[in-house]
């Protein structure tokens, strides 16, 4: 049973939550968010090998990054910060380095602790003749940190990874004639959770062990020689010849040869196939632009966010960073949710939800205006700062203002370590992994999966029964389906698309929990298409919009069922009947709506309270083919950042 994870020991991060997950597949290869990858056995000169993989990877995003090589005994470097620093660290070593051709290379992205050296892989065991690196998480590395600890084993890192190379160096130790796989294997067998590692050890330094549960890891086979990764990039400049390992396998190589089994040691056929992918193709994973391949992967990402922390035995949620402060949450005189942009609107949602279930008044407010009016706030309120990066200026000073106040700060960030994440009494984070496209897109959903988890805790004991609660914690738990049953609609939301690319206006209507999403899909389509575009409150179009509508004006109404659909509809007539040209986004079996609309793009069933995190994506595909059909750069479009650290 998944269990939440915490680290009591997170200093700079205060109390920041810290649980991750990564792993995603798409329609080229299984694809990883976050943290990468890279091995090498065979006969070449490794270091530069290793670091020029590691660049190869550094489009995924990450924080730090550290090597080891073996020669006799193991040397590690790893540090902070850009892998061309690591190379700096480097240039004193060309003794070491030079004719080393067994090592292993990893770029972190932080998730349990915050970046630093220490925390950077490849890990070691005390005696220092084990090296590891991990992908993925150890669901259960506190409880075995304990007992490792009460063996005598202490840990220099905050990382749930560090756990696995203790494990393997204390079966190695205790388990008579056991060798260097076996022990890896005994290891594997205690955890919970995933992992693509890569290990090797002086002890027995003529073999790499690798090995994958819900983390990918790719084999390049040469002659004499093979190269492991996390995703293809690095390897495909040595060979094209590749074999991908499935979840539960292993693999020891020697220069010699290699074997593939199950964690049980079953032997495996393995089976090369060839790439045929070019180098830019295989870091998007095979999509045109970061954009999109960030849209797909929403129902991971959505996994992701929830993996720890609902348990559906006992049908809970469990908010590892916030668990301490749920009862001074629930007993604010109120909350005042503070972000801009994408992840106001996700506040918007937020307020809906935590107004509706825990009976909190919630304010949400641009930071940008509240830093510099003279706001309400102090002591008794909770604060509650959204941010993808953690780094965004208003909301950065917005928030210190408020705790130089006397209200209590929360923060929920994708960025771990980041500004905002740092100076945050405490927090959750939301472990999107890295948004490379400037459009916001998954960093979005997941904020609205936390935001939703957030507000069930809250609601518990409140307004909620915990048979409420068990029923849409079931549901959630089957959004990411649902939403990847949205996204092989993308061909549909194409032609739409290429039917409205020309237009110059776009209106976006919807009410309840569809109105933040009108406001996010408006904003997705003015930062990308340059396409004039105004989200509003369904309702409030009579009161001045309406005079707008006319033939040219495409109407996108957030239609989906729930309390004010009837009146949606209504509202759908009122545009119809100026000839206004009516998109819709509806539940799957709606009949009704098809006579209305011009087009209709549908949607599963789902609860109301879980719609905006599926209504939102068909708005995302839209955008982004409205752009890319008019010629724009999607990832980078015009005039903006992707964070936006000035005011
Ligand atoms: C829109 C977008 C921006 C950001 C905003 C806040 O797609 O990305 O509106 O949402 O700049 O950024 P964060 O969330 O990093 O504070």
């Amino acid at each position: 049973m998944p269990v939440s994870i915490e680290c009591s020991r997170v200093s700079t991060l205060s109390r920041f939550e810290v649980i991750a997950r990564h792993d995603i597949s798409i329609h080229i290869q299984i694809f990883m968010l976050m943290c990468g990858i890279v091995g090498y056995i065979g006969n070449r000169e490794v270091a530069p090998l290793l670091l020029q993989g590691l660049k190869r990877l550094e489009y995924r995003g990450y924080d730090s990054a550290g090597i080891a090589l073996l020669n006799g005994s193991l040397s590690v470097w790893k540090q902070k910060g850009c892998v061309s620093l690591l190379e700096e660290a480097f240039s004193g070593s060309a003794a070491i380095i030079k004719d080393v051709t067994i090592g292993i290379g990893h770029t972190r992205w932080a998730t349990h602790g915050d970046p630093s050296d220490r925390n950077a892989h490849p890990h070691v065991n005390a005696e220092g003749d084990i090296a590891l690196i991990h992908n993925g998480i150890i669901e259960n590395h506190a409880v075995l940190r304990l007992e490792l600890e009460k063996q005598g084993y202490s840990f220099v890192s905050e990382t749930d990874s560090e756990v696995l190379v203790h494990l393997i160096d204390h079966l190695w130790t205790q388990i008579p004639l056991i060798d260097f796989e076996s022990a890896v294997r005994e290891a594997l067998t205690l955890v919970e959770g995933t992992y693509g590692i890569c290990v090797l050890s002086q002890r027995e330094p003529d073999k790499l062990i690798v090995a994958r549960q819900g983390s990918p890891l790719v084999i390049g086979v040469g002659v004499d020689e093979y190269f492991i990764a996390s995703d293809a990039a690095p390897l495909v400049e040595y060979t094209r010849r590749v074999i991908y390992l499935h979840d539960g396998e292993m693999a020891v190589m020697r220069q010699s040869g290699f074997r593939v089994s199950t964690i049980d040691n079953i032997e495996q056929d393995a089976v090369v196939s060839e790439l045929d992918f070019k180098l830019e193709e295989i870091e998007k994973g095979g999509f045109d632009h970061f954009m999109l391949k960030e849209i797909f992967e929403q129902p991971v990402v959505m996994r992701d966010v929830m993996r720890g922390r609902i348990r559906l035995a006992d049908k809970t949620v469990h908010l590892g960073g916030i668990n301490d402060h749920l009862e001074e949450l629930r007993s604010a005189h109120r909350m005042v949710i503070l972000a801009c942009g994408t992840s106001w609107h996700a506040g918007l949602i937020g307020k809906y939800l935590i107004e509706e279930f825990a009976r909190i008044p919630v304010q949400v407010d641009y930071a940008s205006e509240f830093r510099y009016r003279n706001p309400v706030v102090g002591p008794g309120d909770v604060v509650m700062v959204i941010s993808q990066s953690g780094e965004t200026a208003d909301t950065l000073a917005a928030m210190r203002m408020a705790k130089k106040r006397g209200a209590k700060v929360m923060g929920l960030c994708n960025v771990v370590g980041s500004t905002i994440a740092r100076e945050t009494d405490f927090g959750l984070y939301t472990h999107a992994g890295p948004e490379i496209g400037v459009a916001s897109t998954k960093a979005f959903t997941a904020q609205v999966v936390a935001l939703i988890m957030l507000s069930i805790a809250l609601g518990k004991n409140r307004t909620m029964s915990d048979p409420e609660i068990a029923g849409l914690l079931d549901e959630l738990v089957q959004v990411p389906e649902k939403a990847a049953r949205i996204l092989q609609r993308n061909e549909e939301i194409l032609r739409i698309a290429e039917r409205y690319k020309d237009a110059s206006n776009f209106f976006y209507l919807g009410r309840g929990l569809s109105f933040p999403v009108a406001l996010e899909g408006a904003l997705k389509l003015k930062e990308i298409s340059y396409i004039h575009a105004e989200g509003y409150p369904a309702a409030e179009m009579k009161h001045g919009p309406i005079a707008l509508i006319d033939k040219e004006l495409p109407v996108i109404f957030i239609a989906a069922q729930e309390s004010s659909y009837k009146k949606v509809l209504s509202n759908i007539e009122e545009v119809r009947c100026r000839k206004g040209r009516v998109i819709a986004i509806a539940t799957e079996g709606d009949r009704e709506i098809s006579r209305l609309a011009e087009q209709v793009i549908y949607i599963p069933h789902v609860s109301p309270p879980l719609l905006p995190l599926l209504t939102v994506i068909p708005l995302q595909l839209l955008a982004y083919h409205i752009a890319n059909l008019r010629g724009h750069n999607v990832d980078r479009p015009r005039n903006l950042a992707k964070s936006v650290t000035v005011e």
